[in-house]
């Protein structure tokens, strides 16, 4: 069982002008193998900045992450990242794409093609192997880029945004995919995303964070990623339960947005 933990992370960036940024301030939490946490918070809160710790791209300046006990120093197969958009690579094919991880790793062939055939289909792609990236909608294309990232097998799956692109009708077929495959896997998943409705929809937990400093403002445990495995999400999202728990955040949101844009006139005089 490999549990991420989370341990006073704190991340101050130096800006250009001679100032310092605190996108991060004592954040604590651990993850248990299979949950699936998603956060929330405005603009410019530390969202990417804290999921990018947890991938190793940035070191922090306090604090620490360890995954199954290990301490994070880099990136890692075992920590794999889904981005928003135009990560894939264009020059190779869809199944290319997919057994790239695979291949890089030196798997032979023989197993690299079953791995490919098992995810193009648990992503609904059977019939597009062969094909270009750019012959792909864009959801397609974040369903390359989640078949990708499963068939390097990570324990923990990073995704800043993955669905912020799409349609709406597209986002929401996609949130049922990544329900799907965090059963069906048992992966540990972070999702970051903008949309409260789907933060609420697809979290088992959700954090919302506030800026300057970024942290963990308030945690909740949520019924409705359980729920939506069986039952319809249009019932799930229309429930008076799931609407107030979105009345709330919204709020909570709003207030903080506009806290910032007082501070921000207040400076600017
Ligand atoms: N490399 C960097 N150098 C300087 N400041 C940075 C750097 N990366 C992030 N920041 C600052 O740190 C803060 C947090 O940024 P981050 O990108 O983590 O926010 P976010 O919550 O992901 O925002 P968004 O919702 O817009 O994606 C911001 O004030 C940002 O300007
Ligand atoms: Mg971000």
């Amino acid at each position: 069982m490999s549990e991420l933990v989370v341990n006073n992370v704190s991340m101050i960036f130096d800006t250009p002008d001679g100032g310092q940024v605190e996108a991060l301030r004592d954040v604590s939490f651990s993850l248990k193998q299979g949950e699936l946490l998603s956060v929330l918070g405005p603009s410019g809160c530390g969202k990417s900045t804290l999921l990018n710790i947890v991938a190793g791209f940035l070191a922090p300046t306090h604090g620490r992450v360890e995954l199954a006990s290990t301490e994070v120093h880099g990136p890692g197969a075992e920590r794999g990242m889904v981005f928003q958009q135009g990560a894939l690579f264009e020059w190779l094919t869809v199944a290319e794409n997919i057994g790239f991880g695979p291949m890089m790793k030196g798997t032979p062939q023989a197993e690299i093609k079953r791995t490919v055939d098992h995810l193009l289909e648990t992503v609904g792609l059977q019939d597009f192997g062969d094909k270009a990236i750019y012959e792909l909608s864009g959801g397609m294309q974040q369903r390359v880029a989640l078949a990708r990232c499963l068939a390097n097998d990570p324990d923990v799956i990073l995704m800043d945004e993955p669905l912020g692109a799409l349609d709406a009708l597209t986002r929401e077929k996609m949130q049922s995919l990544v329900l799907k495959l965090w059963k069906e896997t048992g992966k540990t998943i972070v999702l970051i995303t903008h949309s409260v409705e789907e933060a609420l929809f697809l979290g088992e937990r959700l954090f919302v964070m506030a800026p300057r400093p970024g942290r963990i403002k308030k945690e909740y445990q949520l019924p409705f990623a359980d729920a939506g495995l069986h039952q319809n999400p249009r019932e799930i999202k229309a429930s008076p339960e799931f609407i107030a728990t979105r009345e709330e955040i919204l709020t909570m949101i709003w207030e903080m947005e506009e806290e910032i844009m007082g501070r921000a006139e207040a400076v600017g005089g």
